[in-house]
C-alpha cells in the first residue's frame, strides 16, 4: 500500500524525505511527492510515476527546511497522476498531508466542504483532510485542535502525518493502517514501516489504533484522540540496515532467494531439538494446543499458498484442518467454537482481508495465532499469540524469503499440535528434524547449482506455463505460478496434478511447458499425470532429485536434494522462484515492482 515518512529534527529534511520514500517504494509506486516548510511557507513537490521520477523533478529545485513529510503511493481513489499524488494541502497550502488507507466517509466530506466553498483540486479521498483540517482552523480553533478534530470525523482506514505553515511539528494518528515513530537524539521520523529510517535509528515505537502523536525537536507525545497521555514504549528493531539493502544484488528480489538459507536457519534457530527429537516451539507453553479440535488456517496469496501448505501437512498428521482465503472468510467461514484454532498468516501481518478475517474469528470465539514476520504488527497485536518466522526485511514484491519461512514454521507449529494433542510427538518427527535442520544447506545447494537461468531461456516465449504437484506439492505448484506470472507478465497456472485430467489438459500443446512438482506425496500418480501432458506435445521439466524416475522421461530437469516429504516442496520452490526471476528478467520486467501489484495491502 502506500508509504509515508516524516522528519523533524535540525538540518535540512529532503533527503532523508527521499531516502525514506526509495526504501518505502514496495509500499507503492504509481506516483510520489514530498513537502518541506521552507521557512516562509511549505513547499510542496509531487508527480506520477516512481520516485525517481520525483527526484530527477526535483534536481534543480531548492527545497530546504528540517521538517517535512512525503508519500509514495499506490492508487486507490483516483489514477496515478500529479493532482492525485501526496502530499495534497488546503487551497492556502496553510496545511500538508499525507495519508495511507482509505477514508470511507470521503464523498460526504467532500460535498459539505464544498459546499462550505472549498475548492478540490485531486480525485482523492485523500484531500478531504487538508480542507476539513482548515475548515476548522478556519472556524477559529488552533492547529492541534483543528486537526484532532478532523481526525475524530474520518471514518475507515488511516495513517495520516499533517504539518502547518510556519510550525516545526508533525502531527499523526493511526486507524487501521500502520504508523511507525522512530526516535534518534534531536531527531524524529514517523513512517509506515521501519526500512524507512532503519538507516537511522533502530528505536521504534509502533502506534496503536487511535493514536494521535505530535513530535517536535524536544520530542513525542503520544496521546489518544482526546488528548490524554498514552504510554507507549521504544523497541528496538533487530534488523540491520544492510538488510534491507539490495548489496551486490541486481535486485531485492534476487537477494532474498540468495538469503533463505540465512532465514531459514533464524526460523529454526531454537525451536527445534532434533538431538532429543523434540519440537521446542516455546514460543508457545507446555500443552497449548491440548484442547484444539480443528485448525482454520486464513491468508491471501503467496500466504495462503504457505497456509495450504501447513494445513494439508496439518491434516497428513491427523488433525483436521482447512486453509481459506482470507478475503472470502466473511461470507463463508466455517463455524468456530472454543476449540478452534484460527492461524492468521502474514508477512506483513497488515494485510486488510487477513485481518478482517482473524478479528471474525476472534470475535466468534476461536483461538488465534498468527505467523508473521514484522513484530508490532496488526496481526501480531491483535491475534491471541503470534510466531515470529524471522526472515528479515522482504522489500521484493513478490515474496520468496517469506513463504518458505511460513511454510517451515507451519510445518512445525503443525508438528507441535499434533503432538499436544497426542501428548507425545508425531511418528515421523524422528527423520524430519534433521531434514529441517539440513534444510538451510540444501537451499544452499540448490542457489548453488540450479539450472533455472537456462530452463527460463529455453521455454522463453511460450503461451502459457503450467505447473503442477501432488499433495504438498500442490501449494508449490499455484506459489511457482503465481510467482511467474506476477513478475514476467506472462500467463501461468498451477493445478493439482490430478486436476490436468479434468478440464485444463484442453491448454496443454507444444506451447505449455509443464512443471511438475515431485514431493514424493504418490509421485507415480504425478508421474502419469505430467506424462499425459507430455503426450500431447507439451514439454516437461521435473523438479524433483536426480535419481528420480521422472528424470527419465523429462525434457528438462531441475534437480533437488533428497529429503523428507514434508520438506521437499520447499526446495522446489527455489527453484521454481530461480526460474520465475530469469524468466523476468530475459524480458526486461522492473522485478522488484511489478506493475499495478504492492507488498501490502491495506485495503479490502
Ligand atoms: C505475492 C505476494 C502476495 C502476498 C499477499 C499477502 O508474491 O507477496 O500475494 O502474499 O498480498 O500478504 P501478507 O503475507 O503480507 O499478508
Amino acid at each position: 500500500m502506500c508509504g509515508i515518512i516524516g522528519r523533524v529534527g535540525d538540518g535540512n529534511a529532503l533527503e532523508t524525505l527521499l531516502t525514506g520514500l526509495e526504501n518505502l517504494e514496495y509500499r507503492g509506486y504509481d506516483s510520489a511527492g514530498v513537502a518541506v516548510q521552507n521557512g516562509s511557507g511549505i513547499d510542496v513537490q509531487k508527480r506520477s510515476g516512481k520516485v525517481e521520477t520525483l527526484i530527477d523533478s526535483i534536481e534543480n529545485e531548492s527545497l530546504e527546511g528540517a521538517v517535512g513529510i512525503g508519500h509514495t503511493r499506490w492508487s486507490t481513489h483516483g489514477p496515478p497522476t500529479d493532482e492525485n499524488a501526496h502530499p495534497h494541502t488546503d487551497s492556502t497550502e496553510d496545511v500538508a498531508v499525507v495519508h495511507n488507507g482509505i477514508i470511507e466517509n470521503y464523498a460526504a466530506l467532500r460535498s459539505r466542504l464544498q459546499d462550505n466553498g472549498y475548492e478540490f483540486t485531486s480525485d482523492t479521498d485523500t484531500e478531504v483532510v487538508p480542507h476539513l483540517i482548515q475548515y476548522y482552523l478556519d472556524g477559529g480553533l488552533e492547529n492541534e485542535a483543528a486537526f484532532r478534530r478532523a481526525i475524530e470525523e474520518l471514518e475507515g482506514s488511516y495513517a495520516i502525518t499533517a504539518m502547518f505553515s510556519g510550525e516545526h511539528v508533525l502531527y499523526a494518528a493511526r486507524q487501521g493502517s500502520p504508523l511507525v515513530v522512530g526516535i534518534e537524539d534531536g531527531e524524529y521520523f514517523l513512517a509506515s514501516d521501519v526500512p524507512a529510517f532503519l538507516e537511522y535509528t533502530d528505536s521504534v515505537v509502533y502506534l496503536e489504533d487511535g493514536d494521535v502523536v505530535i513530535v517536535d525537536e524536544d520530542g513525542v507525545e503520544f496521546t489518544d484522540l482526546e488528548g490524554n497521555p498514552v504510554d507507549r514504549e521504544p523497541e528496538t528493531v533487530e534488523w540491520d540496515p544492510e538488510e534491507a539493502g539490495k548489496g551486490e544484488y541486481d535486485h531485492y528480489m534476487k537477494k532474498e532467494i540468495h538469503e533463505q538459507p540465512t532465514s531459514l536457519a533464524q526460523a529454526i534457530e531454537g525451536r527445534i531439538d532434533p538431538e532429543n527429537g523434540r519440537i521446542a516451539l516455546a514460543d508457545f507453553g507446555p500443552g497449548t494446543f491440548a484442547d484444539v479440535s480443528s485448525v482454520q488456517f486464513v491468508a491471501c496469496g503467496t500466504s495462503y499458498h504457505a497456509a495450504l501448505y501447513g494445513s494439508l501437512s496439518l491434516n497428513q498428521a491427523g488433525v483436521h484442518s482447512t486453509a481459506l482465503l482470507a478475503n472470502e472468510y466473511s461470507v463463508a467461514a466455517p463455524p468456530v467454537d472454543d476449540e478452534t484454532l484460527v492461524v492468521a498468516v502474514t508477512q506483513s501481518g497488515e494485510t486488510a482481508d487477513t485481518l478482517s478475517a482473524l478479528r471474525q474469528a476472534r470475535a466468534n470465539g476461536a483461538y488465534t495465532v498468527t505467523v508473521t514476520n514484522v513484530v508490532g504488527s496488526t496481526a501480531a497485536r491483535e491475534a491471541d499469540d503470534a510466531l515470529f518466522i524471522r526472515a528479515g526485511p522482504e522489500i521484493g514484491v513478490a515474496a520468496t524469503k517469506t513463504f518458505s519461512s511460513q511454510a517451515v514454521m507451519l510445518t512445525l507449529l503443525g508438528q507441535r499440535i499434533a503432538a499436544d494433542r497426542r501428548g507425545k510427538p508425531p511418528a515421523d518427527l524422528e527423520s524430519l528434524l534433521p531434514d529441517l535442520a539440513a534444510m538451510p544447506d540444501e537451499i544452499e545447494r540448490v542457489l548453488e547449482s540450479s539450472d533455472a537461468a537456462s530452463i527460463a531461456d529455453r521455454y522463453r516465449g511460450s503461451r502459457s506455463y503450467f505447473f503442477i504437484g501432488r499433495g504438498l506439492g500442490y501449494p508449490v505448484a499455484l506459489e511457482g505460478a503465481l510467482k511467474f506470472k506476477e513478475i514476467t507478465y506472462e500467463h501461468a497456472e498451477g493445478f493439482a496434478s490430478g486436476e490436468l485430467k479434468h478440464g485444463p489438459l484442453a491448454l496443454v500443446t507444444s506451447e505449455t511447458p509443464v512443471f511438475a512438482v515431485f514431493t514424493g506425496d504418490e509421485d507415480e500418480k504425478t508421474l502419469k499425470n505430467a506424462e499425459e501432458a507430455q503426450t500431447r506435445g507439451a514439454p516437461l521439466i521435473a523438479v524433483c532429485p536426480d535419481d528420480h524416475p521422472a528424470v527419465e522421461i523429462a525434457d528438462a530437469h531441475l534437480e533437488i536434494p533428497d529429503t523428507s516429504a514434508a520438506l521437499a516442496g520447499l526446495l522446489a520452490n527455489v527453484q521454481l522462484q530461480l526460474v520465475s526471476y530469469h524468466a523476468a528478467n530475459f524480458l526486461d520486467r522492473p522485478i522488484d515492482k511489478p506493475r499495478n501489484l504492492a507488498k501490502s495491502v491495506t485495503v479490502e
